[in-house]
């Protein structure tokens, strides 16, 4: 499939690999992006700029096929050396890099003299307007079912989507509920040129993390996530357990003068007991609506090629098979 996402990007199928905290080691990147996909190493899951650097040369010993780096902009309190992580991505040849967060305006002379391709992560048409308008090369549309953070404005992809490719020029991926075949086809036909998916890509054989995780995706219904950190505007889709469970109990408690400290423990420093360890009650994870559509533990190739035959069934049986009769 040929859309202005694989042309931009090189790759073969227009599914790109979100950045996520804690699985998206070198493993997770080489394993999609072998399959023709585009795998995203997570920058600050890496400590470290010298880690990050080392982190990209280990997943280029994995793949020769491009590769992403995300960068974070995290709210407020933690300021990682992002100009360090920016010299590690320079130097370590990787020419596409995953913004997220805040705007990435100030970092943009820097990525794009590196010949780096941009692509920012947004909530909202509005800040998708502004990426364009900086210079990003496309924008990953994250919708309200999203797994992390959708932003404030809760608007799902089924109008998020229409409502962006009305205002865009620069091509864009949907972002948010993505699991299929048919997400894909609706993703395209909502005037997407691909998808990005996070969730799914937890749940196949090569994610590098705990076999609890993966085993927690399949179990859960499209009914087990829930919002939290609201009340400090920095709302989060995560995978319902006893931890998320103390949080929402907090928040409704606390209201609107609910601080981080209040739930700091259950959100802090987290991700290790649960994607290494399997703790599943350690703490909140991101996790979006779409594990109610995950049933399986396939390898990133399986799903990446499943996910292209069905797209191309769609398309060619049933939807052409509506205009035949
Ligand atoms: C466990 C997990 C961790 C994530 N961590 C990050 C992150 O560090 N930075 C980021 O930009 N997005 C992060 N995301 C968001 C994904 O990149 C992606 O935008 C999102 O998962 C898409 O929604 P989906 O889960 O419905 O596919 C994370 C998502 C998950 C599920």
């Amino acid at each position: 499939m040929k859309t202005r996402i694989t042309q931009l990007f090189g790759i073969q199928h227009p599914i790109i690999q979100g950045g996520m905290h804690f699985v998206g080691f070198a493993e997770m990147a080489a394993a999609v992006s072998n399959a023709g996909g585009l795998g995203i190493i997570t920058g600050l899951t890496q400590q470290t700029p010298e880690a990050l650097a080392k982190e990209i040369k280990r997943c280029k010993d994995m793949t020769d096929k491009p590769i992403g780096v995300n960068l974070t902009f995290l709210p407020g309190f933690s300021n990682p050396p992002y100009p360090e992580y920016i010299r590690a991505i320079i130097e370590g040849g990787v020419k596409i890099v995953e913004t997220a967060g805040r705007s990435p305006e100030a970092y943009m002379p820097a990525l794009k003299d590196a010949g780096i391709k941009v692509i920012h992560k947004c909530t909202s048409v509005r800040h998708s307007l502004k990426a364009e308008r900086i210079g990003c090369d496309a924008v990953s549309v994250d919708g309200f079912e999203c797994g992390g953070h959708p932003g404030e404005d809760d608007i799902p992809n089924m109008i998020l989507l229409p409502a962006a490719a009305e205002k865009l020029k620069i091509p864009f991926v949907a972002s948010g509920g993505m699991a299929d075949g048919r997400s894909l086809v609706a993703a395209l036909a909502l005037g997407a040129e691909g998808m990005n998916m996070g969730t799914r890509f937890i749940a196949t054989k090569e994610a590098p993390v705990h076999e609890n995780v993966k085993q927690a995706l399949v179990a859960a219904s499209e009914l087990d996530t829930r919002l939290i950190m609201r009340p400090l505007r920095n709302t989060e889709r995560v995978l319902k357990n006893a931890a998320v469970d103390k949080i929402v109990e907090i928040e409704r408690e606390r209201g609107a003068s609910t601080t981080i400290d209040d739930i700091k423990e259950l959100v802090g420093g987290v991700y290790p007991k649960i994607m290494r360890e399997g703790t599943m009650d350690a703490g909140a994870w991101s996790c979006g609506m779409v594990a109610g559509l995950i049933h399986d533990i396939p390898t990133c190739k399986e799903l990446i090629d499943r996910i292209m035959d069905e797209a191309h069934m769609l398309i060619r049986k049933r939807l052409e098979g509506f205009l035949a009769a």
